[in-house]
């Protein structure tokens, strides 16, 4: 027969389960004030939405002035290039019709005319025309993604393998990357168009590789919040982002960037694509600390 607790063993087995119910309260109710900060933080974002229609005025504004600063160097050598190019083809047409009947003194007039420099300096002028074109191509390519209202929203998103596609994406360009610590979960599947999200994700994990540099660190957290919310987080150890320029890091042209290495383009982009997705992103950062990118998205009602 089993032996009965004392009087004291007892009182401590009574007290050791209050403790943990205490506890157990405790927790709970952590998680409830948790869940409530997380949705007024939705909340806020959907009162946000009436702001959108300003904001999205003042982006077509700030996207017209980038995109008028942008094209106006490009254009502007581009226009004396070819001034100076038509100057060239005058001097060797000039020497066309001078030479054409009299083909003995044709090198003391070729000598003359420079022709030897204007004929190796109209390959180069053609050169930079070209490379001009190319620039604009290239923000015309920018400015046509930004623009694009409408998505085909009718495949089937699973946001893990958006990531790995993009770390691969990354991988693929072959420079230095810093350590990528990964605790991606399984998440349900969404309706929408897995390349977008791909590109959304690579934009802001191309930046947190940039923020925290080759020996630096990057954290991505793929999890379901609260029930409600899918949620992807890039974090970064790099140098933060300063308060003053948080509110347009996400404006079209907006970039830190030395010329040439960034248009500025990857948050405008990243954001619209998760809006189209009816999510979002919001950030963290903190000088010298690092930042933090959470990229969000209802969880669907029916399991895909
Ligand atoms: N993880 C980050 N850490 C620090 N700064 C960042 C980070 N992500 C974005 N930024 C800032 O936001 C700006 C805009 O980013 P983005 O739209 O991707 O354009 P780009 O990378 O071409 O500059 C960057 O130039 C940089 O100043
Ligand atoms: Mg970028």
């Amino acid at each position: 027969m089993a032996e009965q607790p004392t009087p004291n063993e007892q009182k401590l087995m009574r007290l050791l389960l209050a403790e943990r119910k205490t506890r157990a309260e405790l927790e709970q109710r952590i998680v409830t004030q948790e869940q409530a900060l997380f949705r007024s933080d939705v909340i806020a974002q959907q009162q946000g939405a009436q702001l959108l229609a300003q904001e999205k005025l003042a982006s077509i504004s700030t996207l017209a002035a980038g995109l008028a600063h942008e094209l106006n160097t490009p254009s502007g050598f581009m226009r004396c290039n070819l001034q100076l190019m038509l100057k060239h083809w005058q001097t060797i047409r000039e020497f066309v019709e001078r030479t054409s009947d009299q083909p003995s003194q044709l090198a003391e007039i070729r000598k003359e005319l420079n022709l030897d420099y204007l004929l190796e300096d109209g390959t180069d002028l053609i050169d930079e025309s070209l490379l001009g074109i190319n620039h604009i191509s290239s923000i015309v390519q920018d400015l046509r993604m930004f623009a694009e209202d409408t998505a085909d929203l009718t495949g089937i998103v699973d946001l893990k393998d958006c990531v790995e596609q993009s770390i691969w994406a990354l991988e693929l360009e072959g420079a230095a990357l810093p350590a990528l610590h990964q605790h991606l979960q399984q998440v349900p599947r969404f309706a929408g168009d897995s390349d977008k999200i791909t590109l959304a994700i690579m934009q802001v994990l191309n930046n947190a590789c940039q923020a925290a540099g080759p020996s630096g660190q990057v954290w991505l957290d793929l999890q379901v919040k609260f029930d409600t919310h899918i949620v992807l987080e890039i974090r970064d150890d790099g140098p933060g982002i300063a308060a003053d320029l948080l509110n347009r890091i996400f404006d079209p042209f907006f970039t830190t960037r030395p010329v040439g290495q960034g248009r500025g383009m990857g948050l405008a982009v990243a954001r619209m694509i998760m809006t189209q997705h009816g999510g979002g992103i919001r950030v963290k950062t903190e000088a010298g600390l690092g930042s933090k990118f959470a990229l969000e998205l209802p969880v669907p009602p029916l399991a895909l």
